[in-house]
């Protein structure tokens, strides 16, 4: 039997989810659908049970109900649990089991097809919201010399910090707010929503270092009002999270079906130019 899954939000119908996993089912010769389905707010527990009851194997889930999603989910990941949020389910038997992807899909988009390593390296993320805590753990692991996260409220970005320590005591993590950034990064993520507001984070110009990537995690929508601010203090090196997006999916895929997609043709075809 054709083995079914499904990406649930609200709203869902920008969605790409559909077409990445058609096209790596299509790859990998497995027999598979994925469908989008518009989610009920307050009924999210419901609408994965009628996906269930249908033969669903596994879903993909996007805003608004990724913390909804970890509160119904059986069996969470280390990962999904630092999040708080969950962007994958799969069903077994009786059990939920709950993943984030978000983070390491970042990662690796990042470290293998933007070549450029965090070891050793120092590391800004913009804002401490849902997006960076998905974030935090995958970047640790990469072992850089320094990550600092800055957010407009200062303390939402400390308590995230002490939540980190308390997991994985002495990580070279810290928090600040913008005023306090003096240092040169050389890496920076703009994990904010601002971008879907068409504003900037506060972030200076110093924090930009020389040789640096600025990566925006929205996607699709060319250059930014982050990534233009980091072109003009000099940035060269300027990405959206297209790649993040379908590196997130490899992750959901092979998890499913035990196979892992090559990404790199997917990528080239969502890309939106950044100019
Ligand atoms: P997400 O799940 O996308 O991370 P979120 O949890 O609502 O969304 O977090 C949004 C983040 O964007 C927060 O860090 C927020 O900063 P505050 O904690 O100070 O609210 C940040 N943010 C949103 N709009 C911003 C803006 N215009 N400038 C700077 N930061 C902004």
């Amino acid at each position: 039997m054709t083995d079914s899954y499904a990406v649930i939000g609200n709203p869902i119908s920008h969605t790409k989810s559909p077409l990445i996993h058609t096209l790596f089912a299509q790859a990998t010769g497995q027999d598979m659908t994925y469908t989008a389905l518009l989610g009920n707010p307050g009924a999210f527990a419901q609408d994965v049970a009628a996906f269930r009851q249908t033969g669903g194997r596994g879903m993909n889930v996007t805003v608004p109900f990724k913390i909804d999603a970890f509160a119904c989910a059986t069996d969470p990941s280390e990962r999904a649990r630092m999040a708080g949020a969950v962007n994958a389910l799969k069903f077994d038997g009786d059990r939920i089991l709950a993943e984030n992807f978000d983070g390491i899909g970042l990662t690796r988009d990042v470290t293998h097809n933007l070549s450029t390593p965090m070891r050793g390296r120092k590391v800004l993320i913009l804002g401490a919201g849902g997006a960076t805590r998905g974030m935090v753990m995958p970047f640790l692991a990469e072992q850089p010399a320094e990550l600092v996260i800055a957010n407009r409220t200062a303390a939402t970005a400390q308590a995230l910090v002490a939540e980190v320590l308390a997991l994985a005591p002495g990580s070279p993590v810290r928090a600040c707010g913008y005023a306090d950034l003096t240092d040169a990064y050389d890496l920076v993520f703009n994990a904010t929503s601002a971008s879907l507001h068409a504003a900037t984070p506060p972030v200076p110009a110093v924090a930009f270092g020389s040789g640096c990537l600025a990566y925006d995690l929205t996607y699709g929508k060319g250059l930014t009002p982050f990534l233009v601010l980091a072109r003009d203090a000099g940035v060269t090196q300027l990405a959206d999270g297209v790649g993040m997006l379908v590196e997130q999916a490899a992750e959901a895929f092979e998890w499913w079906r035990g196979v892992r997609p090559d990404t790199r043709d997917v990528i080239r075809q969502l890309t939106v130019p950044l100019d």
